[in-house]
Parts: structure tokens; sequence; C-alpha cells
């Protein structure tokens, strides 16, 4: 428990996660690059995020945009040199901000030259580096494992008439970490990084690495990636894996690692960040973002009610206290957009933003902002056809769909653009101008035409921007204790539209309120926690004024009528009868 509860930079720091590709473009071919985000640092850091993730930007044939890494020590060279990469390093560096990369180790793309080299020949001495199988005895492949994409987790190698293992796309081949020399390399690349000087990783698809060397059938499921657990997620050898990177590199360097794993338990979180353990340092939690998925199929839509939402912040947020620690990751790269699938994109935009941010920065957990959240970007709109589409998965989903069951195509695009990768990847909206002061060129993919109403110049000049809303918050919570390490504890945990819960550490206590709703929503607060606003102070409040009448109401006892996403935090530093 001690150890747990140590302070650690790392808990302390807000995340700012940097899409290269759509950040920044500087020498306007269309594409964001390294340089492109040197010139914004003094953006990110008048925001005050103090660690900066960069997504993938090495050698990469661009199948899954970075994901699919062809050198592991060098730099696209659309997104710049290493020179540049170094650059941006040491800027980030001297403006007291951190700068994590992302680390790519389940899988890399079928031009590396490792694979190059395996699939050259059965004898040759990379062939281990990845896993192949020969067919069942009808030819067909080793077993039932979907991949990421919808398809069979294994491509047959026609020349040796063996399988090989894909989770994601099959030119992103699995790397079998059962063989020492692939544990061994994947170690030299890390240090590689590391003794250039980066404060930490993100490791993609962390929970992945470890496969049941049997192989044998999953539980049939017509649901994607539902029947992976402990055949290819979590699989046997995990922790032992990430014991073994903690002890050879990670402990050797002052870094932190956040594992991206998707589908995991509580207990299993606990397992991969208790320190004790020795594993990592954080598990991102990904939940939130699968709130709208209709039986848990992530293309299908649904009405998610709060009461959902609640239970999974419960969740990640009262279980795991004392026991581990996570990265709140509300959005990303992979995600709609958050005021798209959690706020409102219409008239209540900036409100719902402001309400989300409230949240993502008021809960236990290192928060992590995507690019533009910050100033409450919405899903794309270009989406007409498949063929507008760039990212893999909404094409190998539409493929499958449309092409191979014969489903209706407008009812596949409907749930494509709502779902897909690409709402979140349209270029960062930095003013008005044609391209949105991404590029003066024609990005790769199409800026959003509500740049005119939502960009950075005009939210840097209007006081109650989003964006300012974000920098307030993100100032408040990094003076307090109590919002990075407090307890946390739902209150009004029945009501439908208010999300309510308080932190407390020693004598800081908060209690926040958020009005999750397009409707004004009544609210009457029970008497102790009109007793604890009574000791408390407003520390922010979305609505201005509005937001001062109701407190005057609140802590008087009466019912008042928040407006809609109207959200308040107020903090108390008395020490508190239990
Ligand atoms: C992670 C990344 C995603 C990528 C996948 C495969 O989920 O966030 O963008 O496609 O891993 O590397
Ligand atoms: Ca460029």
């Amino acid at each position: 428990m001690k150890t747990i509860m140590k302070p650690e930079f790392w808990k302390e720091s807000v995340v700012y996660e940097i899409y290269p590709r759509s950040f920044k473009d500087s020498n306007n071919d269309g594409i964001g690059d390294i340089p492109g985000i040197r010139s914004k640092l003094d953006y990110l850091q008048q925001l005050g995020v103090d660690i900066l993730w960069l997504t993938p930007v090495y050698v990469s044939p661009n199948v899954d945009y970075g994901y699919d890494i062809k050198e592991h020590r060098d730099i696209q060279p659309e997104y710049g040199t290493m020179d540049d990469w170094k650059e941006l390093l040491d800027d980030v560096h001297r403006r007291g901000m951190k700068l994590i990369m992302d680390l790519v180790v389940n899988h890399t793309s079928d031009q590396h030259e490792w694979f190059q080299q395996a699939i050259s020949s059965p004898d040759n001495p990379y062939r281990d580096y990845y896993i192949w199988q020969a067919p069942k005895e009808d030819g067909s492949a080793p077993n039932n494992w979907i991949s990421y994409l919808g398809d069979s987790m294994w491509k047959l190698d026609e020349a040796s008439n063996e399988y090989y293992l894909h989770s994601y796309s099959e030119k992103q081949p699995d790397l079998n970490w059962e063989n020492p020399k692939v544990r061994h390399d994947m170690k030299e690349m890390m240090r590689f990084w590391l003794d250039l000087g980066i404060d930490g990783y993100r490791i993609d698809a962390v929970n992945m690495i470890s496969k049941d060397t049997s192989f044998p059938d999953a539980p049939p499921s017509d649901k994607l990636q539902a029947n992976a657990e402990g055949f290819y997620k979590n699989g046997p050898r995990i922790h032992e894996y990430l014991h073994e990177l903690y002890t050879d590199v990670f402990s050797h360097y002052k870094m932190f690692t956040a594992g991206e794993a998707a589908s995991v338990s509580i207990d299993d979180v606990k397992k991969y960040t208790n320190p004790d353990r020795e594993e990592m340092s954080m598990v991102l939690m990904i939940e939130a973002s699968k709130v709208c998925d209709a039986d848990n199929d992530m293309w299908q839509s649904k009405d998610w009610s709060l009461h959902d939402l609640k239970e999974i912040i419960a969740k990640w947020e009262e279980d795991i206290y004392g026991q581990g620690w996570m990265g709140i990751y509300l959005s990303n790269h992979d995600h709609p957009r958050l005021v798209s699938y959690l706020g409102h994109e219409g008239e209540y935009r900036t409100d719902s933003a402001k309400m989300l941010a409230m949240f993502l920065l008021t809960l236990r957990g290192t928060p992590y902002i995507y690019q533009g959240d910050e100033i409450g970007m919405t899903n794309a709109e270009h989406m007409k056809t498949i063929e507008d589409v760039k990212e893999q998965q909404a094409q190998g989903y539409y493929k499958q769909m449309v092409e191979e069951k014969g489903e209706d195509p407008e009812v596949i695009m409907e749930r494509i653009r709502a779902k897909a990768r690409d709402n979140a990847r349209t270029p960062m909206q930095w003013d008005d101008s044609e391209h949105a002061g991404f590029s003066t060129a024609t990005p790769w993919i199409p800026a959003h035409s509500n740049k005119a109403e939502i960009n950075v110049a005009q939210q840097l000049e209007d006081k109650d921007s989003v964006f300012h809303f974000y920098r307030k918050m993100i100032g408040i919570r990094k003076e307090s204790s109590a919002l990075i390490y407090g307890k946390y504890a739902c209150e009004l945990s029945d009501d439908p539209y208010i999300f309510a819960y308080t932190r407390e550490w020693n004598d800081e206590h908060w209690l926040i309120i958020l009005n999750f709703s397009k409707s004004s929503t009544d609210l009457q607060l029970p008497e102790q926690l009109v007793e604890r606003i009574q000791q408390s102070e407003l520390m922010i409040g979305t609505h201005g004024e509005h937001s001062e009448g109701v407190v005057q109401a609140l802590k008087s006892g009466q019912q008042t009528t928040l407006h809609p996403y109207e959200s308040l935090a107020f903090r108390g530093l008395s020490i508190l009868d239990q």
C-alpha cells in the first residue's frame, strides 16, 4: 500500500497525446511533422500539459499509420529526420516538459527486415521471430482466432505452406515473444530511445504479447475479440515478460510506462501496476469509450445511460484504490471525438466540452488529453463513401459486411461514420483558414468545415473558451493533492442525469457535480452534502454567474436548476467527521 501511494511525477502530470500526422504540417506537403510539433510547443506549454506522447514516428509503410514499423531506430522521412526529433526532445526538456514514445512490440510491419528474412525460408534464423503454424489437415487455418480487422488471424505463406499469425492486418505479423532473441532485440531497441533521453513509453497493445502456444480454438463468438481472454489477450506468460522488461530495462531509467490493454479485468490492472510486482506504471482505462457500444460490438451504437458510465468509473476509481494506478483515457486516436460521443455536438458543444474537461481532470489517475479535445473538436464529416476512409479497421469491417456478407452499404457506412478512427484524425484546427491552419496544401485527410467556429486562434482570444477552461482545470488539478491522489466516492449514484463524486486526501476534500445531460436538471443536495459544501468554496464552474446562483441555493439546502451540462467543482479544507 505504501509504495502504491508513493508520489511519482507521472501520477502528478497531465499527458497530451499528439498524433503527428494530423497535428501541424511545417513544410506544406499535407502531412503533419516533427518541426510542426516543435512550432507549437508554446501553445502546449500555455495549455499547461507536462508530458507529450507521440504516436509512432518510426519508419513505416503506413498500413496502420506508423503502428506497422519497418525500422525501429529511425524517423519516418515524412515526419522529419533524427536531428529534428532530437531537437524536439531538447526543446521539450528545456521547457521542463517530458516526452514519451509509442512502443509497438506485439508486431512489426511485414516490410521489416526480420519478417523479410523470416518469410524467405523456414530455415532462416529469423523464422522463429514470428509465429508460424502448419495448416490443419484440410489445409485450413490452425484455429478460429479472429483479427482486429475481422478476418482470420492466420495468413498462409504459400511458398512454405505454413501460416503466420497477425492480430491486426496481415501486413502486421505478430512477433514471437517465446523466442528469447526477440525479447533481447526488443530490449535493445527500448534502450536505444531511452539512452537518447525519452521519459517513458506508452506500450501499444501490451496485453497481446503472450499467446497460448497450444493455439486452441477460442470459444466461438461473432463479436470481434470477445473470445480472446487467455488465448491471445492477457496470455499465460504476460506478467513474466513484463517483469523481465522491468528488471532488464525500465528499472534502469527514470521513466514510466503506460500500457494500452483493452479488455482487462480490474484484477489484471492490479497485477500489471502494483509496484511490488515490478511490471508497468499504469494501465490506460479505455472502457469509457465503449460505453456506447451496443452488445460489445464496437461498430454498433446504443443510447448509453449515465448509470453505465458511473459503473465503469466506479470499477476503476474505487476498486483499484491503493492497489494500482491507471491513466484516464476518455478519447484517443482510435475512437470517436470526446464531445461527439460523451457530450453534445450541437448547441451545447462548448458547455459539454467544458463539463468533460472537468470530468477528465478531477478523476483519480493520470489524465490523457487527446489533441483537439482541448478546443472541443468534433467527429469528421467527410466520410461519404468507403473511398473516403483512410483507416484499415473500418475498411476491413466494410469489406467483411458489404462485400462478403452483402449488407446494405449505407447502413454500414452510417456505423463507420459514427465510430471510425478517422473521426479523431482530421487536422488539428489552428485557425479558420482553408485547411484550418494545419497546412497550406491539401491535407492527407480533410479538415473539418467547423474550423470556422472551432479553432485555436479564436479560443486563445476568448477567455470563456473551452481551451481556457482546460487550461484552468489543468492548473487546478496540479495544485491539488486530493485531485491527484485522493479517494473517490460516487454520490447521488441513482441520479440519471447528475454525475457527482467526492475526492478526499488528508484534510482536503472536493465535491464535483456534473450535469451530464442536454436538459436542465433539478438538483437538491442531501443533508450531508449540504453541510460539506457549506464548508467549501466553488473553485470553478462552467456557467459563470449562473453557477454562483446555483451555489447559493445548494448551500442553503434548496432545490435549484442546473443548465444543460452545467458543472461545478467545490473544494474544502476542514477535517470532516466521517
Ligand atoms: C493500438 C493503437 C492502434 C493500432 C493498434 C495496432 O490499439 O492505438 O492505433 O492500430 O494498436 O498497433
Ligand atoms: Ca509535412
